[in-house]
């Protein structure tokens, strides 16, 4: 395993790369009214320094080499321009470093419309989750809220009452939302459940059902590339790729005995895998990826390679309903597949707009295929071809806005949205209401 770039060297490369970012990046939106953002200084016990210990965490795994790349890992091979074996985990680290290049920075909090704290509090949580202070899980973010509000040159804080503030999160907001009343806490932190920090916006993996405070916005996949012509070279093998098996799942579980949607995936999949398949222009009508225990998650050339050979890949909900395979299939053009409206529909607005889920996906309600008899593969099958065909074609258009480039990358990309780009655009809107509300308020 390699060793994680020790955190001074990376607080070096953050500096340095991010004056020459800034300078370059200055005509390329050059109207930066309502966009100026001020980075608040964080002392490196609220990031760099939490990265010392990854390899502590004995009920995790040691996340030391996805620390490499300002947070997209190490690449695949020594020869791969734009992918990487990129942990979600680690989205605090990449949007960090994006940060740097957002070209309306200002050192001067008054002039600032927003305010990003770079505080890894997914990481931070770990000691928490899985670490020394499990008991006292309530506490997470109170000494990070005395910083902001009092150490630190508290009137930042108090011109908009933290209003104007926000951070990523990179975990489901479940993970941060346990109630203060639980004693001891069963799994989670606070942190969202903290009066303190009710007016920041947090940007979350996957957000409660009626949040206030937390976004949902979506996980890194393992495809970062540095310059379009990396993207389009991508965006041209998905078009062209041959798509011989009807439908992927590409996970774990499913093999208790209770009824649940995986195990009706996994039984239907074998079920229908010796079917004759003459006649309809696929090989083989579904395919099951057995990811459990991880195994896949750090090799997307094991998942990769079947999701773009799919025409539609199973989303059935895991632990929770969301998961990062979602962004992974639609990467590969391969038609996601719902089961459960907190999956995707109810959380990714931003990134994915509601109205047009029915364009780009397919929806059957768990409970039709788990209670009801609901067979997938006559969904499937029953689809005409030119709403399939139609449908990809949305997919295709989705990838630049779901993926998160590389930092550093060429021009041409960064004139195309990328998903930091519209998470840092609608969160600007976002506190932009939020102060006016405040101000109607005063
Ligand atoms: C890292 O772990 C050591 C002991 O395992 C602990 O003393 C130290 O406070 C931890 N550092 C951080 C930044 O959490
Ligand atoms: C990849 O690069 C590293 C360092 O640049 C080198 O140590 C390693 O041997 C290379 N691996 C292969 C398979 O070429
Ligand atoms: C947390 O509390 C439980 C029950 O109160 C106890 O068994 C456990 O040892 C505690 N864990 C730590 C790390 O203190
Ligand atoms: C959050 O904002 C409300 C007003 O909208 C204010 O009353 C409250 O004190 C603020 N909370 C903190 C912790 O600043
Ligand atoms: C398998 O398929 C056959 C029809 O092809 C059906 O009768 C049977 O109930 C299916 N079994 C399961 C477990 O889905
Ligand atoms: C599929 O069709 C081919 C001819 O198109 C035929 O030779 C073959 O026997 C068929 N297979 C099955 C299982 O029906």
């Amino acid at each position: 395993m390699p060793s994680p770039l020790t955190p001074i060297l990376l607080l070096l490369l953050l500096t340095t790369t991010a004056t020459a970012a800034t300078s370059q990046d200055s005509d390329l939106e050059s109207d930066c009214t309502n966009r100026w953002i001020h980075i608040r200084h964080l002392p490196p016990e609220f990031n760099l320094d939490l990265l010392t210990n990854c390899s502590e965490y004995p009920l995790f795994d040691n996340f030391c080499p996805y620390i490499s790349n300002h947070g997209l890992g190490q690449k695949t091979h020594n020869s791969s321009h734009s992918w990487y074996r990129t942990d979600p985990f680690m989205l605090e680290l990449i949007f960090h470093r994006r940060m740097f290049e957002y070209p309306c920075l200002t050192s001067d909090p008054d002039l600032a419309d927003a305010v990003y704290i770079p505080y890894y509090a997914g990481i931070d949580s770990l000691k928490y989750l899985f670490g020394p202070e499990v008991n006292s899980s309530f506490r997470h973010g109170l000494d990070f809220f005395h910083y902001l509000a009092h150490l630190d040159t508290p009137s930042i804080w108090n011109k908009n009452l933290g209003h104007d503030h926000f951070l990523v999160m990179a975990r489901p907001a479940w993970d941060f939302s346990q109630p203060l009343s639980n004693d001891p806490p069963i799994f989670g932190t606070s942190f969202l459940e903290l009066p303190e920090f009710y007016n920041v916006t947090a940007l979350t993996f996957e957000a409660r059902a009626y949040p206030w405070q937390e976004q949902a916005i979506p996980y890194p996949t393992s495809f970062h590339p540095p310059n379009l012509a990396f993207f389009e070279s991508w965006l041209n093998r998905v078009r062209k790729s041959r798509r011989s098996t009807l439908m992927l799942f590409a996970g774990g579980g499913g093999i208790s005995a209770n009824p649940n949607v995986r195990r009706s995936i996994r039984l239907e999949c074998d079920n229908v895998t010796n079917m004759n398949t003459n006649g309809t222009g696929y090989s083989k009508f579904c395919e099951f990826l057995d990811c459990s225990n991880g195994v896949c998650e750090h090799d997307p050339i094991k998942f990769m390679k079947p999701m773009l050979q799919s025409s539609f890949c199973l989303q059935p909900p895991g632990d929770t309903p969301t998961s990062r395979s979602t962004f992974d299939g639609i990467l590969a053009g391969c038609i996601p597949v719902f089961f459960e409206e907190l999956s995707v529909k109810r959380q990714y607005g931003w990134h994915l707009p509601e109205s047009e889920y029915d364009e780009f996906s397919v929806f059957i309600q768990k409970e039709d295929v788990v209670f009801k008899g609901v067979r997938i593969l006559d969904v499937l099958m029953s689809i005409p071809r030119s709403e399939v065909r139609r449908k990809r074609e949305k997919v295709l258009e989705m990838i630049g806005r779901v993926m998160y480039r590389k930092h550093g990358s060429s021009l041409g990309l960064r004139s195309k949205k990328d998903a930091f780009d519209i998470a840092i655009e609608v969160t600007l809107q976002r506190i932009k209401s939020r102060k006016q509300q405040l101000a109607d308020q005063r």
